[in-house]
């Protein structure tokens, strides 16, 4: 993006601009790809594009639901003007079905669906490789205040059931998502980061036997291929229904 905006942090998969208004960011997502703290990396042409347009139309139905977010419009392809936000360094996962680190770290089935949402915490810190956190020392660190973290926890659960929900009627499967949280200036909670492939789990529903086809960021982590295939086939179901 030519430098008329300046360069605040830039991440692994997205970078953030100054806007003529002190209260917004612009937001580019790349086309890079990590996984298990950059262990691996690569470059997929086309991927901040869809992520970009995935996010922007997922924040636009739960914005229609109430939900408090940080994004504001799409500037272009793979640029959104979003809220600017103070990140509240928590890396919220939400689980449906085991799978991923759930099924490394305990004995708990892979692909078995939980009784109910499973919510687990991660401090988001590159170089500690984001632990997860209890609460109690979420307190301990001051991270964020008993009450914040009840709302935050509350809007992850209500966002579960509106993407699950969402997701169901264009077939296909929510495993898992992370989310992260902000204040913006006037120090309203609101949902900020992004939500695309790249931090959800989501499974192909349109298969007759019992097989796992995962339309999302596994594509790259497992070896799978196709990763761009599987966003557009996202961003395509997405764009038919709404
Ligand atoms: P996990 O099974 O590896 O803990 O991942 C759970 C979900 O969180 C999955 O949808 C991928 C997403 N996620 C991120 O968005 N960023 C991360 O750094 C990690 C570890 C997971
Ligand atoms: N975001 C993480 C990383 O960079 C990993 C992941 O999504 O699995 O490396």
């Amino acid at each position: 993006m030519k430098n008329k905006y300046e360069l605040i942090y830039e991440g692994k998969a997205k970078k953030v601009f100054s806007h003529e208004d002190v209260d917004k960011v612009i937001i580019e997502f790349k086309d890079d790809a990590t996984a298990f703290n950059s262990l691996k990396k690569a470059r997929f042409e086309g991927k901040g594009k869809l992520n970009c347009q995935i996010s922007a139309k997922i924040f636009e139905l739960l914005i229609n639901s109430n939900i408090p977010t940080h994004f504001l419009e799409l500037k272009n392809e793979n640029t959104m003007i979003a809220k600017k936000i103070r990140v509240i360094p928590l890396e919220i996962v939400l689980r449906n079905i085991a799978y991923g680190s759930l099924c490394k770290q305990t004995t708990i089935k892979l692909g078995s669906t939980l009784a109910k949402p499973l919510i687990d915490i991660y401090l988001k810190n590159d170089e500690l490789n984001d632990p997860l956190i209890t609460k109690d020392r979420i307190e301990l660190l001051n991270i964020v205040s008993a009450k914040d973290l009840d709302s935050i926890i509350g809007l992850t659960l209500e966002i579960n059931r509106i993407l699950q929900k969402f997701f169901k009627n264009i077939k296909l499967q929510l495993v898992d998502f992370k989310l992260e949280f902000g204040y913006d200036l006037k120090n309203n909670l609101l949902l900020g980061d992004e939500i695309s492939p790249d931090n959800c789990r989501l499974w192909d529903l349109n298969q007759k036997n019992d097989i796992i086809v995962s339309l999302d960021k596994d594509r790259f982590r497992n070896d799978l291929g196709g990763l761009i295939e599987a966003y557009s086939e996202i961003n395509r179901r997405i764009n038919d229904f709404i």
